[in-house]
C-alpha cells in the first residue's frame, strides 16, 4: 500500500523534476559560447510567427518550393515507381501549404494515398486538416501531434509503401553530423523500397540568402526573441526583450547562416551573466550544394534518385530511395 507521505513526495518530485527544456535552457546558457535550440522556437506563438516568415518577399525558400511542387509533382510521382496504393508521412507538416500541391496532383490522378501530416504543434496541425477536410474532401487524412521519433515509433506496420517527406529546408537546421544522424534514424523507420523527398535549400548569391534571415519588418528578430518570452512564461525567467537584439549572419566559405540573440548590456538573468555584446547562438540554417546533397544520401544510407530544383534554382526537392 502507498502512503501519504509517499505518494506526496511522488507529487512533489513530478512538480520539482526539471523539463528537458529547463535543463537545455541551463546547459545552453553555461556553456561557452552560449547557445539555445531553436527546436524551441515553435511554441504556438512561435508557430504563428513562422507563418509570417514564409510569407516574407525575403524568405525566397517557401515559394521555390512551392513551385517545384505545383509543376513537377507529376515528376516526382513518376520516379516514385509505386504502382499502388501508398502512405504520405510528412515530418513537421506545419501549415502543409505546399504539401496540398502534391496532394491535390494525387487525388487528380485518382490515386488512393493515405496522407499522415505529424507536427509538435498541436495548433499547425489543428489548421491544416481544417484545411484539407475543406479543399480535399475525399483524402484520407491521419493527423498526428508530437515529436516525430516518438510518432513514428507508434505507427502501426504497413503492407503498402510509403513516401515520407522532410521538407522547407528543415535538414538545414542541423550540423553536419546531426544531419547525418537524423536522416539514418529516420531511414530505421522506412522500409526497403520507400522513396524520402527532402527538401534543401541551396547556395546562391550571398546578399539573396542573408536577406531572408535579416528581413527589413524584423520578423526574424521577433521569432528569435520570442524563445526569451517563452523562457519567461514556461520557466519563469526574467529576460527584458529590450535588452536583447537579435544578428544573423551568413558565411558564403560554407554555406551557414547563423542566428543569435545579442545582451545590448552587463546584465545579470536569473544567476545567468551576460556580457555586452555577448551572443546567444540560436540557430543554423545551412545552405547546400548539390554536390553535398548527394553526399549526404548516400552517407545516411539512401540511394540518391534526383533533384527537382525551382526554375530559378533556389531551392532543390531531393528524391531519395531506401536501400
Ligand atoms: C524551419 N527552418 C527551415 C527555417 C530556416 O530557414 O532555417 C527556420 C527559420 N529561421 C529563421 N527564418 C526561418
Amino acid at each position: 500500500m502507498t502512503s501519504t507521505i509517499e505518494v506526496k513526495s511522488k507529487h512533489l518530485e513530478k512538480m520539482t523534476a526539471k523539463s528537458e527544456f529547463e535543463k537545455d535552457v541551463e546547459r545552453g546558457l553555461t556553456s561557452q559560447p552560449k547557445r539555445l535550440s531553436s527546436k524551441y522556437f515553435y511554441d504556438d506563438e512561435g508557430s504563428r510567427i513562422f507563418q509570417e516568415i514564409m510569407n516574407m518577399p525575403e524568405y525566397y525558400l517557401t515559394n521555390a518550393e512551392w513551385e517545384i511542387l505545383t509543376k513537377q509533382s507529376d515528376a516526382i510521382v513518376e520516379r516514385l515507381d509505386f504502382g499502388e496504393e501508398f502512405s504520405v508521412i510528412e515530418l513537421g507538416a506545419g501549415d502543409g501549404k505546399k504539401t496540398f500541391e502534391l496532394l491535390a496532383y494525387l487525388k487528380g490522378q485518382d490515386l488512393d494515398v493515405h496522407y499522415r501530416p505529424i507536427d509538435i504543434s498541436g495548433e499547425a496541425i489543428k489548421h491544416l486538416e481544417k484545411n484539407l477536410r475543406l479543399k480535399l474532401p475525399n483524402l484520407k487524412i491521419q493527423p498526428l501531434v508530437g515529436d516525430y521519433f516518438k510518432v513514428l515509433s507508434e505507427l502501426p506496420s504497413r503492407k503498402k509503401p510509403a513516401l515520407f517527406l522532410f521538407l522547407g529546408s528543415n535538414i538545414g537546421n542541423y550540423e553536419k553530423d546531426g544531419a547525418m544522424k537524423l536522416m539514418q534514424t529516420f531511414g530505421k523507420y522506412l522500409q526497403s523500397g520507400d522513396k524520402m523527398l527532402v527538401g534543401f535549400d541551396i547556395v546562391k548569391n550571398p546578399r539573396t540568402i542573408l536577406s531572408a534571415y535579416d528581413d527589413s519588418q524584423g520578423i526574424t528578430r521577433r521569432f528569435n526573441l520570442n524563445l526569451l518570452k517563452r523562457m519567461n512564461r514556461e520557466l519563469g525567467m526574467d529576460f527584458d526583450l529590450d535588452k536583447f537584439d537579435f544578428y544573423p549572419f551568413y558565411n558564403p566559405n560554407n554555406g551557414e547562416v547563423r542566428s543569435c540573440i545579442v545582451s545590448l548590456e552587463k546584465q545579470c538573468v536569473n544567476g545567468f551573466e551576460f556580457e555586452e555584446n555577448e551572443l546567444i547562438h540560436t540557430e543554423l540554417s545551412k545552405k547546400y550544394t548539390l554536390e553535398e546533397i548527394a553526399d549526404l544520401a548516400k552517407q545516411s544510407g539512401f540511394r540518391f534518385i534526383e533533384n527537382f530544383l525551382d526554375s530559378q534554382k533556389l531551392f532543390a526537392d531531393s528524391l531519395w530511395e531506401k536501400v
